[in-house]
């Protein structure tokens, strides 16, 4: 399959980090203050790739409060469909804007297995983001066993389905992320090649509707080893980081990967 405007159309970096379900007050306050430090001491690197957190709820007010002065933005990990109202343990994008929240992941693959999210409710919580304001990343990744049936793309395609509904518009302001399930936590990271045909596919959708500039992030397994390699490809424009995101250094050097593309 070809790529659709990758060559003519350069993305600007992006790279966020998932710290899942961890994290303390304490080891968030190290953390946050070697993120400050790495980001001063590359005082260009800002201008080079976007970068950003996603936190675990109760954590929001401390990052957002070490943050502040930093170019590092942040967001949550979830976002409610329903704006307020009777939904015991559901947090809104409103609440998150409180916050000072730029981004909102959805649809993570722990999230449709472990909480039995719907295609179409992950299109309903990107349309709740966008609606409070937020940036919505839109999570998407066959398992292993959908890969070696074949069926990756026609998966891929089935889960951005009804977000690709919501029109460009609604696309523009979004982050697609490519997760293959395989490679989340588990070392195995997709092969450059193998990441890009699925990256060059959501690029072909995205420009049959009119948003061939939508960001799409690849995660799984991206450390500062594979970064470089991973963001020469021409329709990876960042990365969404587990794990590694947890090592401020670590994640930073995912930033500032050079590739050797021009
Ligand atoms: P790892 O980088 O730990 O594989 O996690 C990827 C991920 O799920 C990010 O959302």
């Amino acid at each position: 399959m070809t790529s659709a405007n990758s060559a003519t159309a350069a993305r600007p970096r992006l790279v966020l980090g998932n710290w899942k379900m961890h994290g303390n007050l304490a080891d968030n306050a190290r953390l946050l203050s070697q993120l400050h430090a790495v980001a001063a001491a590359d005082g260009t690197l800002s201008a080079r790739c976007a970068i950003g957190v996603c936190v675990p709820f109760p954590y929001l007010a401390q990052v957002a409060a070490a943050l502040a002065d930093s170019p590092v933005s942040w967001g949550a990990q979830d976002v409610s469909v329903h704006e307020q109202g009777a939904y015991t343990g559901e947090v809104s994008g409103t609440m998150l804007r409180d916050f000072g929240c730029r981004w909102a992941l959805v649809g993570h693959s722990e999230r449709r297995m472990y909480h039995g999210e719907s295609d179409q409710l992950v299109a309903e919580k990107a349309q709740a983001a966008l609606k409070a304001g937020l940036t919505p990343v839109v999570c998407v990744g066959e398992t292993l066993q959908d890969r070696e049936a074949g069926n990756t793309l026609a998966v891929i395609e089935r889960q951005l389905a009804p977000v690709l509904a919501l029109g460009a518009e609604s696309l523009g302001k979004m982050v697609l992320a490519y997760e293959p399930v395989w490679a989340i936590g588990t070392g195995l990271t997709a092969t450059p090649e193998q990441a890009q045909e699925v990256h060059s596919a959501i690029r072909v959708a995205l420009s049959g509707l009119g948003a061939p500039q939508v960001q799409v992030l690849y995660g799984g397994s991206v450390k500062a080893a594979n970064a470089a390699t991973l963001f020469t490809m021409p329709d990876i424009d960042g990365a969404l980081v587990g794990g590694a995101s947890l090592v401020a250094e670590e994640f930073w050097r995912i930033a500032a990967a050079e590739t050797a593309t021009v």
